[in-house]
């Protein structure tokens, strides 16, 4: 299914169930644009979820409904392989050969072990630890070429380089160094009570976030009760950060510029813009929303797509498990 002159991208996302408009105007949309250009790896982590406490229950239904809402966004099984990162038995297997060529230092070395560390004092498992050897391992093991990451995965990816090159070092070309993928970069969306921090589904707030399920009378209150400031002026400009994130949502699901939308909105209240907004999002969402609740309901479609989605993957990695299993002198299995 993949074209041998296409470059590969590999990227995934974490189980957190369906996901919010952060995450879809910061990656998501982007990983469905990305398709026409590469050959794409798309991968549900629920092996790194479980590197922080999870209800059982809940991390299954979280993982399925992610999967469900990426088809939504218009993964296409037919030109992406899609899958759940725990249905793969070759990331887990060259994570370990990789943390034998990983620094214990490097990895304390890492923020967001430091964070997570704070934030679970109670729980810094090993898992938590090296949680970007497998990270690097999803990567590797389908050679990817490219990975699109936010700012908070970078330091990660570069480890991800480091551990390929010192491999390579080691045991001769073997894997291929990922670059960063560097193109259309994501929206950064933030919170719509607290636009100083990123949007989050984790919020105690709930009109701080919104999901890309919600539906259209859901997301125009939300909006409506964006906090802005004192000011009237719809223009992008630093201290506006309100504003500025609206501004961004709207841009970003219209493809209006900033100055058009500074135009198009003089002499109007922040209460039109916001319900502009407002609209523009549910308008944007609501196919998707549609297409998820259809794809939820339909349990063997879902089982259909994650079960091929896996398959391909398992062919795509194992010839690189068996090449990395003969270099660092493993016997061949007959
Ligand atoms: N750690 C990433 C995150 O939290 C998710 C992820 C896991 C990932 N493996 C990956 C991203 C490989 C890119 C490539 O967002």
């Amino acid at each position: 299914m993949f074209d041998k002159n296409k470059k590969l991208i590999f990227s995934g996302i974490q189980p957190s169930g369906t996901f919010t408009l952060g995450n879809y105007l910061g990656a998501v949309i982007n990983w469905n644009k990305l398709q026409d250009d590469y050959n794409c790896v798309y991968c549900v982590v629920d092996m790194h979820a479980i590197t922080v406490k999870q209800e059982p229950a809940k991390l299954r239904q979280n993982t399925l409904e992610a999967y469900a809402l990426l088809l939504a966004c218009g993964i296409d099984i037919n030109r992406s392989v899609l899958f759940i990162q725990s249905h793969v038995k070759t990331h887990a297997e060259l994570s370990w050969v990789l943390s034998c060529s990983t620094q214990y230092g490097e990895l304390g070395r890492m923020t967001q072990f430091k964070d997570k560390s704070l934030k679970h004092a109670d729980d810094i498992n090993a898992g938590l630890y090296t949680y970007p050897v497998l990270m690097a391992a999803d990567i590797l093991v389908y050679n990817a070429d490219l990975v699109p990451v936010g700012i908070d995965q970078k330091q990660h990816l570069e480890l991800a380089r480091n551990v390929a090159q010192r491999f390579n070092g080691r045991y001769g070309e073997t894997f291929i160094v990922p670059e960063p993928y560097i193109g259309e970069v994501g929206s950064k969306v933030m919170s719509l009570q607290n636009p100083e921090s990123k949007m989050s589904k984790s919020d105690d707030n709930v009109n701080a976030y919104v999901l890309v399920i919600d539906d259209k009378d859901t997301i125009i209150r939300k909006f409506k009760r964006a906090v802005t400031d004192s000011d009237t002026e719809i223009v992008y400009k630093e201290g506006k950060d309100g504003i500025n994130n609206l501004m961004t949502i709207y841009s970003a699901v219209t493809g209006d510029s900033f100055d058009k939308i500074t135009a198009d909105f003089s002499g109007k209240g922040y209460g039109d813009f916001k319900l502009a907004v407002g609209e523009a999002v549910a308008d944007k969402l609501s196919p998707i929303r549609e297409e998820y609740l259809k794809i939820i309901a339909d349990k063997d479609y879902l089982k259909k797509c994650y079960t091929e989605g896996a398959e391909q993957a398992l062919r795509l990695s194992q010839r690189v498990v068996n090449k990395v299993y003969r270099k660092v002198g493993f016997v061949d299995k007959v």
